[in-house]
């Protein structure tokens, strides 16, 4: 179910994301081709004592389009690190699918990086021992001039450029989580899974990282699958920002289309006046409806098919978005 959302006609209500009024758009189901990653119906449950299980999510669906930016947001146990590992192959789910370029997920593959919320690099290489390690196995004829070039080429990116020879012993947290970004840049995968990437960093090392993985994905057009908690990243980042009511059986509460360009200027991100109703739908989920959601969906929501929300800026809104350098992008 499309939902359409002139923004500053019709700022976000909260409740059910199903109140559309005159703007309401037909129902309607993705078409395959936007399917480039489908989760399909997955589930994940674990054994519980005196036998009986935990189910952390069932039934759930989401497409995702070749080339876009999908954040997930929701609260802390509600399944988005286990979402990651099914689609990273790391985990099966108990039930279900996950389509990957046509094919169903049975395991890791260096088509698909992911950037952990722990750092987990090998703690016996260097940074660029690290980094190159994951250059290797991807370019298995390459020779140890070209492994270590895109090895420092991608160091130099996370602004790690000079720190090559330390272990991971003698890093920062936020030193090992650019090495860790690092390493999944430098293997040019065609999806990009990234579990709290930026947590761990400064704000502006943060804001840095941000601008230079945004433009990576857009350059290359990666797909990018990516958690975080902070909903102004999510809005900056995302083409579209997928809310998961709280666990446990946490389902996809709404799938909010990001209307910014693709295209955009940090600096102008808080003037536009739909910013702050998309992020107040956003904050208001968060701390009310993930809970609210959980415990009773409004009346013709399918799991198969979550509500999508698609505000829409004005003209003026999308103006300042793209700043005086891109005008041609407004057409
Ligand atoms: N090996 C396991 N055995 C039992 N339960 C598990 C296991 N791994 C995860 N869980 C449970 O699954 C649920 C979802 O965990 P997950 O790590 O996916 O949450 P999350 O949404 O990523 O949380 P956070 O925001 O804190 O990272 C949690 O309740 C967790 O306790
Ligand atoms: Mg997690």
């Amino acid at each position: 179910m499309a939902t359409l959302l002139p923004f500053r006609a019709s700022p976000f209500r909260s409740g059910s994301s199903d109140n559309t009024g005159d703007a309401r758009m037909p129902s309607q189901t993705t078409p395959q081709s936007e399917k480039f990653i489908s989760i399909e119906g997955i589930a994940r449950r674990y054994p519980a004592p005196g036998g009986t299980s935990t189910t952390v999510f069932e039934n759930l669906w989401l497409p995702m389009r070749r080339g876009e930016f999908v954040c997930m947001i929701g609260h802390s146990g509600c399944g988005k690190t286990t979402v990651l590992n099914i689609l990273a192959g790391l985990e099966a789910p108990s039930e279900g699918v996950v389509i990957a370029d046509g094919q169903a997920i049975e395991g890791t593959s260096l088509d698909r990086a992911v950037i952990f919320q722990g750092h987990a690099l090998l703690p016996w290489r260097t940074v660029l021992g690290n980094v190159a390690y994951a250059v290797s196995s991807r370019w298995r004829k390459a020779g140890r001039a070209e492994v270590e070039a895109r090895a420092h080429k991608a160091i130099a990116t996370v602004g790690l450029a000079g720190s090559e020879h330390k272990r991971p012993s003698e890093l920062s947290g936020g030193m090992k989580q650019r090495v860790g970004i690092a390493r999944a840049l430098a293997i040019e995968p065609k999806i990009l899974l990234m579990d709290e990437p930026f947590s761990a960093l400064d704000a502006l090392t943060r804001g840095t990282l941000q601008d230079e993985v945004r433009r990576i994905c857009v350059e290359t057009g990666q797909t990018v699958f990516m958690i975080t908690h902070d909903v102004d990243e999510s809005i900056y980042l995302a083409d579209r920002i997928v809310l998961m009511t709280n666990g446990p059986q946490a389902k996809v509460a709404e799938i909010v289309e990001n209307p910014l360009p693709k295209v955009r200027d940090r600096t102008q991100l808080h003037h536009a006046p739909g910013y702050y109703a998309l992020r107040n739908h956003l904050m208001d989920f968060l701390v009310t409806r993930s809970k609210t959601l959980r415990d009773a969906m409004p009346p013709g929501y399918d799991q198969r098919h979550p509500p999508v929300i698609r505000p829409s800026l004005s003209d003026a809104d999308t103006a300042a978005l793209l700043g005086a350098e891109a005008p041609a992008l407004r057409a």
